[in-house]
């Protein structure tokens, strides 16, 4: 159920008022309560309404299911995704109107933004210093003119965002990388083991993050863990290598630690 827009103004305006005359004691609570019930209000309200663009209406229709099943899953996907559940909207990464019911006139230019060379910069509006480290690089640089360049969506998916495929990036590294280039073959392999490491090691890490007692080694791990990321994005996987198994051995015994600790309370 939605409030209407009513009473979530009048909501506000008690709010209002209520703050700015003193009431001591448990009123105060009540009243510090119903502001927060009201704001929840107003948040779940706004987000609803965000939820209310046409992109959304005509993309989550269940007919599409039968109709254009890629389509549909698409967008299921993409609800799934880690970008769905931080509720990005489409225009994010489309652009295109998600005002206008008018499919032509709401698709103007939704492919441009995702076309293959301008994924990295639309990605970078938000995550800058992954783009930084990622495009400045020289294995970019040198391979950017062709196009051929993995970038973001490789290694991470597009719409259906979540963890690395693995597999995935293997097949592209082999692109290039085989006996018959000659290329520095052993790299696929190479970003295949480390990948699963670092796919475990996000699991340490999440388990390690939310139990550990000890906040000043969850927060030095994490630094060594953005510092070990900046330094894939820069594919300096020797060095990635040699420090992946170092620190999946830390988070390991962090983990451990963890544990033990929950058990003590
Ligand atoms: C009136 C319904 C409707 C609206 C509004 C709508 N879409 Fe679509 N969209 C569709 C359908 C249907 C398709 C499949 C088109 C086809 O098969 O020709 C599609 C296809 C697409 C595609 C695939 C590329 C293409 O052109 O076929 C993208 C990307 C897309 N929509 C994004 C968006 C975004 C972003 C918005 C909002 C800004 C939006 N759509 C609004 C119905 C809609
Ligand atoms: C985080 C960025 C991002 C958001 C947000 C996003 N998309 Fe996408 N989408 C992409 C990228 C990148 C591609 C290109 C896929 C590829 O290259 O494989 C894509 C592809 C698509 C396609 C397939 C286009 C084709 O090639 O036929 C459709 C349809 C689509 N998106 C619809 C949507 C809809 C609808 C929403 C909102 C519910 C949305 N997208 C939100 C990044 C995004
Ligand atoms: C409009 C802003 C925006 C755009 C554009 C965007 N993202 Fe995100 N991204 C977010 C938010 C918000 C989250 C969830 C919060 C977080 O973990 O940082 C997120 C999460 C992620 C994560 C998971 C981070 C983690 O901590 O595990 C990855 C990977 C990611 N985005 C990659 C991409 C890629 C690749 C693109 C381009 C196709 C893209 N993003 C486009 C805002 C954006
Ligand atoms: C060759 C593969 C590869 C490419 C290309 C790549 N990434 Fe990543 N990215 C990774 C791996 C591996 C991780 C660490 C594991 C994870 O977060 O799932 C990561 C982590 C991230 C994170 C989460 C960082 C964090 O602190 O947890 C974001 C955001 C991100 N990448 C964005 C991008 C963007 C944006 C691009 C393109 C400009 C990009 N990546 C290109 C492999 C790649
Ligand atoms: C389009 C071809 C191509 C693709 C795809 C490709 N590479 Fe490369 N890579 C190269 C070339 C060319 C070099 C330079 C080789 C040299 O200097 O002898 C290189 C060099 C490297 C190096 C050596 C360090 C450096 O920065 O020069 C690493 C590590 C590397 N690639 C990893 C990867 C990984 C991991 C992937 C898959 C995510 C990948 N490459 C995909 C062509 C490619």
């Amino acid at each position: 159920m939605r409030p209407h827009a009513g009473s979530i103004e009048d909501a506000f305006l008690i709010d209002f008022r209520s703050t700015h005359r003193p009431r001591p004691g448990r009123s105060a609570m009540i009243s510090r309560r119903l502001l927060m019930t009201f704001s929840l209000l107003v948040v779940l309200s706004a987000s609803s309404l965000a939820l209310a663009d046409t992109c959304v209406e005509c993309h989550q229709d269940p007919k599409l299911k039968v109709q254009n099943p890629k389509l549909f899953y698409y967008y299921e996907d993409f609800q799934n995704s880690v970008h769905g559940v931080a509720e990005l909207d489409c225009v994010d990464c489309h652009g295109g109107d998600p005002k206008s019911t008018d499919m032509k006139v709401a698709h103007n230019g939704v492919l441009d933004p995702v076309a293959y060379d301008k994924v990295p910069a639309t990605c970078g509006q938000c995550h800058g210093q992954q783009h930084d480290t990622f495009v400045t690089s020289e294995h970019y640089q040198i391979l950017e003119d062709d196009g051929l360049a993995p970038n973001c969506v490789t290694c991470h998916g597009a719409m259906e965002m979540d963890f690395i495929f693995v597999t995935r990036v293997k097949n592209t590294c082999s692109f290039c990388h085989n006996l018959e280039t000659g290329t520095l073959p052993g790299v696929p392999d190479q970003a295949d083991y480390v990948l699963n490491k670092i796919n475990i090691m996000k699991g340490y890490r999440s388990f390690v993050n939310t139990h550990a007692a000890d906040r000043d080694q969850v927060n030095s791990l994490d630094a060594s863990y953005q510092d070990l990321i900046a330094r894939w994005h820069r594919f300096e996987l020797d060095a990635v290598e040699a420090d992946t198994k170092v620190l999946l051995g830390d988070y390991r015994k962090a983990k451990a630690q963890a544990m033990k600790d929950r058990r003590v309370r």
